[in-house]
């Protein structure tokens, strides 16, 4: 069984209450007599005292004072002359002959006792007081109190008395029944023992809601600690005091707010460490991929250059003509790895954004027209139907050097794709508010999902086909960063019977 604290501080407190109680019996039946009793002396000397005081003058005033003394206090006084014959005694008893200072009628008390148990008769009770001043006959010469605990045998009570000398002689004898005394003891303890258990039930509901109350936010405050190690910072305690739990509270609300704090910043500072990391690693397999597919596409013009160039060491003595071949060769194979060197170049310049576009105000018509006009050659040549479909005086605002790159590029690869019908179409048409131009040959599509790809470096879809017209794989790849740079869009559609490249440029204002 777990011992919470409530349940400490309900036991804890019950067995208090129950130890007080039994203490206080204990205590009660052994020394509240012998307390009782001490007391009854004091108060008998009191009383003596108080007698000494007024046993002077009129008899009629001191019977009226002593009456009253023996009214209020509850204590039996006789009073005998010095030749031991009754001088006051409040109870009068008609046989008996009349007091010096007796006055007050027998009060009705007397009437009652009358009937159950008959009055007992003077000298038998006079007997009593009489025995106690002859029993202390020596003391009471040389002026002594005495107090005595005896018992009047006429009927069979003990009493507490006190014996002395008056002033004048008289013998005072004051007496207070014992019974009484040890009956109320054993009364109070009887009244000790209900009200202890009184107070033991009511104290115990008491100390269950108490400790439940004082108990209740230290479990709050427990259950809110609980969420916080599994870092819910959700619930805050409610402080409703300025006690220690109270503080406590407030502690944990605290601690709570600044760990949430601390810990969201640890997770952003970490999930942006992340993204640094993952993207780091996409860097760094780029670089990897690129140097490899870089020095992949160098390892064959080399090892070809190297062939030839060592044939040709070799066979110096032979024919011209052959001579002539492996030199071509070597200069074809040389002049691709210049392309690729300077597309390269170019590539990495513009990624890096170490240049800046050198805008210009021109008409784009005519700059393809330009460029088409450079390539008649080869259509001839090649037998290509090439047309230009026009919106004319279109001006762009945008750089001529880079513009006709993207043209030669996209112009380039439609030479290099386009199938049997020979039909490449260049077209340039405004929309919204752009200028766009797009190149259209006939021939196979792309598949959908690698028309993302192929704006990648060094990305072809046929590699033997690419090889065969000394593609790199990186045209696409500076038109993609050219347009990025100038802010325009660009992409390629799958057309009826062909694919057709795009790209887009601010329309001059
Ligand atoms: N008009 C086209 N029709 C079909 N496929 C194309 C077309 N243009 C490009 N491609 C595909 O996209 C790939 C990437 O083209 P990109 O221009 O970037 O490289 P390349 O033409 O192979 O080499 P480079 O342009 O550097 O000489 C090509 O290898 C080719 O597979
Ligand atoms: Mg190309």
């Amino acid at each position: 069984m777990k011992l919470t604290i409530r349940k400490k501080l309900f036991w804890g407190m019950t067995g208090l209450i129950m130890l007080f109680v039994a203490l206080s019996q204990f205590l009660n039946s052994q020394f509240l007599e012998d307390y009782y009793v001490s007391e009854k002396k004091k108060q008998l000397l009191d009383i003596y005292g108080d007698i000494n005081n007024i046993y002077q003058g009129d008899p009629e005033t001191i019977s009226l004072e002593l009456e009253k003394l023996e009214l209020i206090t509850g204590i039996h006084i006789v009073i005998f002359n010095s030749n031991q014959k009754p001088k006051y005694r409040l109870r009068r008893i008609p046989e008996e002959p009349p007091l010096d200072f007796y006055t007050v009628p027998p009060p009705q008390l007397t009437d009652l006792q009358d009937s159950n148990p008959p009055p007992p008769s003077p000298e038998r009770k006079q007997g009593f007081e009489k025995k106690l001043i002859q029993m202390n006959e020596d003391q009471l010469k040389e002026g002594k109190v005495v107090i005595n605990l005896s018992k009047d045998p006429r009927i069979q009570t003990y009493f507490i008395s006190l014996t002395t000398k008056l002033n004048n002689g008289d013998y005072l004898i004051l007496s207070t029944p014992f019974a009484s005394i040890s009956e109320s003891v054993q009364i109070a303890n009887r009244f000790f023992l209900f009200t202890g258990l009184l107070i033991f039930i009511i104290g115990s509901i008491v100390i269950y809601f108490l400790a439940k109350k004082l108990t209740m936010p230290i479990l709050k405050l427990n259950e809110i600690a609980h969420r916080m190690a599994k870092l819910d910072f959700s619930q805050k305690y409610q402080v409703e005091s300025t006690d220690e739990v109270g503080q406590l509270g407030e502690s944990i609300n605290s601690l709570s707010t600044q760990l949430h704090a601390a810990i969201s910043e640890l997770t952003e500072a970490n999930q942006k460490l992340l993204k640094d990391i993952e993207r780091e690693r996409r860097i760094d397999e780029m670089r990897r991929e690129f140097i490899s597919s870089v020095s992949h596409e160098l390892k064959t013009p080399i090892s070809l250059i190297q062939g030839y160039a060592e044939g040709l060491k070799e066979n110096v003595n032979e024919d011209e003509e052959n001579k002539n071949f492996y030199c071509d060769v070597i200069v074809d194979e040389a002049n691709k790895m210049g392309k690729l060197v300077g597309e390269l170049l170019d590539l990495s310049q513009i990624e890096a954004g170490t240049f800046k576009l050198d805008k210009s105000n021109f008409e784009i018509s005519r700059l393809v027209a330009k460029v088409m006009e450079k390539y008649k050659p080869i259509f001839l040549e090649k037998e290509l139907n090439c047309t230009l479909q026009e919106e004319p005086g279109l001006i762009v605002s945008a750089d001529r050097f880079r513009t006709e790159q993207i043209i030669v590029n996209y112009l380039n690869n439609a030479i290099n794709h386009v199938d049997q019908q020979k039909i490449i179409t260049i077209s340039i048409k405004s929309v919204q508010n752009k200028a766009r131009v797009s190149v259209y040959n006939s021939g196979r599509p792309i598949s959908p999902e690698l028309l993302d790809k192929i704006w990648e470096s060094f990305y072809k879809v046929d590699k033997a086909r690419t090889r065969a017209y000394g593609g790199t794989g990186l045209g696409l790849s500076i038109v993609r960063a050219i347009q990025e740079m100038d802010n325009n869009r660009y992409g390629v559609l799958n057309r009826d019977g062909g694919v057709e490249f795009w790209f887009e440029l601010d329309i001059a204002a």
